[in-house]
């Protein structure tokens, strides 16, 4: 399967343009996928660059490791991106130029009827992106209370028919299927709502399978220390929750969108919006990529370190002794 095959990348050019600022530098694609970010990546790359790319689904690595075979300076790694601090090696710690992160699942995840994402294709309630993790979306469904249920519906899902949804899924018990769970769905759901309803649901249970909101604050986090000053996020999103999470992380350093102040009353901003206005995939991407046409894409860059604690008038007093 070529990697186009396998999965669309979306806003790639655009996405590896703000990311990629020096060709000789270290980058981290986090969500590897079909590879083709990466590969647009390695294209913008000399020959001593890395390219650290990672995904929990082994059949991801193992595509991409079929497709770029003789390729030195990419390194595959197998696991969670929330644990970037322990997958990426000591040395290049503090030194990443530009870390990549195009969220959600791709499009062979969703085909794949084995792998339970998709309510319109028939199998197993699995949604786990990769076999590190043990509970599925079955678990989910048969064993937590109306109440968690519901809650998880309406959060994760911004699904307002939780109530009825959740009460319906407890009455079905067990369930087993993604056409069982459509249907528990369908029962309560008008028909004109449906579809909507079923892609919340679907998406609520995926995130929560597989912790997505978590481990996006972790990497959002740890990435932030593994970049050098200067270094650049560049994140795509899909859905509201996880592009909040990334617009306050970016603009306030934390996930409750509050400035912070230090003690001489500077707001601290550990990062610096690159785009005050969000980059979204031109009209013709959108038609021609349906995947696309919720994606936005927000770039931030590290500011150095120096500015935390900093009084506003230390720029003034070291210009005068002339330190500055
Ligand atoms: C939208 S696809 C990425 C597509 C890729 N950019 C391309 O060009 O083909 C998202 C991929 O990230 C992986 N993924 C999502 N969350 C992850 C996480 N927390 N850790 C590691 N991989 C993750 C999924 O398994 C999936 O393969």
């Amino acid at each position: 399967m070529t990697p186009s095959a396998y999965h669309k990348p979306v806003l790639r050019d655009e996405a590896v343009r703000q990311l990629v600022t020096d060709p000789f530098g270290t980058y981290v694609d986090g969500t590897l996928g079909g590879g083709g970010h990466a590969a647009q990546i390695l294209q913008q790359l000399s020959g001593d660059a890395r390219l650290y790319a990672i995904d929990q689904d082994e059949e991801a690595i193992a595509h991409v490791a079929e497709h770029f075979a003789d390729e030195e300076r990419l390194i595959l790694l197998r696991g969670n991106f929330g644990y970037l601090d322990v997958l990426l090696p000591r040395e290049v710690h503090g030194g990443v130029d530009g870390i990549l992160l195009d969220l959600g699942v791709s499009s062979h995840q969703i085909d794949e009827p084995g792998r339970g994402f998709s309510f319109q294709k028939d199998g197993p309630l699995d949604m786990r992106m990769g076999s590190l993790q043990t509970r599925t979306a079955a678990d989910i469904v048969n064993t937590y209370e109306y109440k968690d249920l519901r809650d998880l519906l309406f959060q994760y899902g911004e699904e307002r028919e939780s109530v009825r949804i959740a009460r319906a899924i407890i009455n079905a018990r067990p369930l087993e299927t993604t056409e069982q769970l459509r249907d528990v769905v369908s029962g309560v759901i008008p028909e004109r709502f449906r579809n909507k309803s079923l892609a919340r649901v679907f998406q609520a249970l995926r995130i929560e399978v597989n912790g997505e909101l978590q481990m996006l604050r972790r990497i959002l986090e740890k990435g932030h220390e593994l970049l050098r000053e200067n270094g650049r996020f560049v994140v795509i999103t899909y859905h509201s929750l996880e592009d909040r999470l990334c617009k306050n992380f970016f603009r306030y350093g934390n996930f409750g969108g509050d400035p912070v102040k230090d003690f001489y009353g500077n707001e601290i901003r550990p990062m610096e919006v690159l785009h005050k206005k969000i980059i979204t995939p031109t009209d013709e991407e959108k038609a021609e990529n349906p995947r696309a046409r919720s994606a936005k894409l927000r770039v931030a860059a590290k500011n150095p370190v120096t500015h935390i604690g900093r009084h506003p008038n230390d720029d003034a007093v070291n210009k005068r002794r002339g330190t500055l």
